[in-house]
Formats: structure tokens, sequence, C-alpha cells
């Protein structure tokens, strides 16, 4: 039931702060220690690297995935499209460990990962929202999202509680690895950074709306820029858009922009700079300002410590490793402003299915 809102979508925007208050308590103990099952630790802790699995947005949250793993547990990770790796058979480490991320649990492309690697004996962990799903069953663990049900074929909530687990379990996973940036990483009091955070973006959506009729109405190309874990959030934000506004949108690292695709910049084509993170930022600067020159329509989506007089957006501050789980808020609600201002059908866009289970 959609209740007051005109489409789940805003609905399941809006239900994101909730959702990550209830990851904290579910997985986290008051004391800020992680619960989660002990033995899929132990199987995580002698894995040599792990591989992770999904497809669309679910990839995209694996994107950030491999720089938490990466970071707080010091485990080399790998993110893979579940499509290309069912059928190229990518080398593997000695002792691989496999994370599956899917919404529904029933992605074709995933669980034919998924099969292999059971007919190779492999463990893995499967993070869905959906109990008793396929990609469910078959792995070796689970983890449940605890998202609710997501009907609006645009994946939003699914995408913050995949990144919110795999925080939690990467901080876990340090822990037991007795990594000191894990031990001092306070998930549980982040977390609730975020629920607030999330909350005073939705809050302010009337601006994002304008934004979104400023900029994109009348635009048919667009582009999200970012380095590092912004670079990750650039994807996601485009695919949002372009799935349900069909504006054809890319992500980029901002530094690769002017190798080549800074020729597709016209007068008045809207560039985003996505700015969270201390060491990149003032490159994402003047790799805007480089489109910016070019006549691009420029704006940012910045981290609240990193903001400066001229910039757009201001997300609040939460810890680095985790500020994908606001900076995304203002792009799906980009997304969503400018289907709707489009008159569009912002839940079922056009030739795509919630769930995509064939190959
Ligand atoms: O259910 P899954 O997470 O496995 O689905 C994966 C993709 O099909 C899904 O994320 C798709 O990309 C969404 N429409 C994105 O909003």
């Amino acid at each position: 039931d959609k209740g007051p809102y005109p489409y789940y979508m805003l609905k399941e925007i809006d239900e994101q702060p909730n959702v990550m208050r209830k990851l904290a308590s579910l997985y986290t103990e008051e004391s800020g220690k992680t619960n989660i099952d002990s033995n899929l630790i132990n199987s995580l802790k002698q894995a040599d690297r792990i591989y992770i699995v999904g497809a669309g947005t679910s990839y995209h949250a694996g994107l950030v995935g491999k720089k938490l793993f990466e970071k707080l547990a010091h485990v080399p990770t790998e993110v893979h499209i579940a499509s290309e790796f069912a059928y190229e058979n990518p080398l593997l480490s000695k002792k691989p460990f496999f994370i599956f991320l899917s919404q529904s649990g029933e992605t074709a492309d995933s669980r034919e990962v998924l099969v292999n690697v059971n007919a190779n004996d492999y463990e893995s962990l499967t993070i869905t929202n959906v109990e008793n799903s396929t990609l469910f069953r078959e792995a070796t663990y689970t983890m449940l999202l605890h998202a609710g049900p997501e009907i609006s074929v645009a994946s939003t909530k699914a995408y913050t509680a995949q990144i919110a687990v795999e925080a939690i379990l990467a901080k876990a996973l340090g822990e037991a690895k007795e990594q000191v940036i894990a031990e001092e990483f306070d998930i549980r009091q982040q977390l609730g950074f975020v629920a607030t955070g999330m909350q005073a973006i939705i809050d302010d959506k009337d601006e994002i709306e304008q934004l979104a009729k400023k900029y994109f109405v009348h635009a048919n190309r667009a582009f999200y820029i970012g380095r590092g874990i912004d670079q990750t959030v650039s994807l996601e934000a485009a695919l949002k858009l372009k799935e349900i506004s069909y504006v054809q949108a890319e992500g980029f690292a901002s530094g690769e922009l002017k190798h080549g695709t800074i020729a597709l910049i016209e007068n008045g084509t809207p560039v985003i700079g996505i700015i969270t993170q201390k060491r990149t930022a003032n490159l994402t600067r003047s790799n805007l300002q480089e489109t910016m020159s070019r006549g691009a329509a420029t704006f940012t989506i910045v981290r609240k410590g990193l903001a400066q007089d001229d910039d757009t957006l201001i997300i609040p501050d939460v810890d680095e490793l985790i500020t994908p789980l606001l900076s995304v808020v203002p792009a799906q609600l980009i997304a969503y402003f400018t289907s709707l201002n489009k008159g569009l059908d912002v839940d079922r866009p056009r030739n795509l299915a919630k769930s995509v289970t064939v190959e």
C-alpha cells in the first residue's frame, strides 16, 4: 500500500532512515559490538579474497562493499557483474569467498554464478531482502536486508541497506582480524548519524525538486562525476536517472572525463560533482570546472565538512567510508522528480521488470 505517497519510489526513499536504524539495532549491540553469525565470520576469516557478485544497483552496492572490506578488514575484494562472471570464469584465488547481493534474491544472472560456486564447493553468503528466495536458499550463509518490500522498479532502499549491511560485516570481519581501523569504526553510532542525515536531506526535497526542474527536464544527456567511492555512487546516480527519466546519464571517474568523454559536453549539459572525500575533493572540483568552461551546467553534492560558498547541495558529515549512504539520496530524488516532471510512470519505467529472471 502506497499510503499517502503518489509513487512507491518516494515511499521507499522515505523509508531509508528507518531501515538504517533497524539494521543498526538488529546487527549491532548497544555497546557498539557487531551481532553477526560467528560461523560466517570464521569462514570469511579464512578467505584470502572476497568475490562480490550482483547486477544493476546491487552491483553498485558491491563496488562500495569492496572499499569497505579492503579498508576495514584488509581483505582483497573483487566485484563482478553477475552476467559477466557466469561465463568468463575469472581466475580465482586459493580460498575465495563469495558474497551475492540481490534485493529480490531471484536474479537469474546471479543464480547462475551461485550454481557454479556450489558445484565447486566454495562458501558463500547471500545478502538479500527476500527470505527464502532462491539465492537465499542456495547460499551457505544469509543476511537479510530488513528493508521491507521494495515495489518500485528503481531500487533505492535496497542499495542503502546493502551498503549498511556490508559496513557492519566488514567491521565484524576487521575486528575478528584485529584491524585497528575496524575496532575504531563505530558503525552503530555512524548508522544513527546516517539516519538523521538522510532525514534532513529528505526534508529538503523541495530544493531538490527545483534543481530537477531547472537542470534535467529538458536535458537529454547528463553526467555524475566523482573519484573513488564517489565515483561508485556516480554510477548508481546515473542508473537511477536513466531508468526512470530516460535521460541518457553516465557516471564517470572525474579525472577520466578529459580523456575523451568531455567531447560530449555541450551548452547546458548537466554535470553533477559528488564530493565527499577530503583527499580528492579539490581534484573533482577542478574537473567540474573543466566541464563548466565548456558550457556544462554544473552543480555539486558535497559533504558539509568540505563545503564551500558556491556549493549546491550540502549533505551532513558521516565517516568518509559510508558517505554513499547519504550522497545517493539527492540523486534518488533528482531521478524521482525528473521522471515525475516529465509525466512518466515513476514506478514502472518502460522495458523493465522489477526482477530479471532470465539470463
Ligand atoms: O533483485 P536484484 O538486486 O538482484 O536486482 C538487480 C537489478 O536487476 C536491479 O538492481 C536493477 O538494476 C534496478 N532496476 C535498479 O534500480
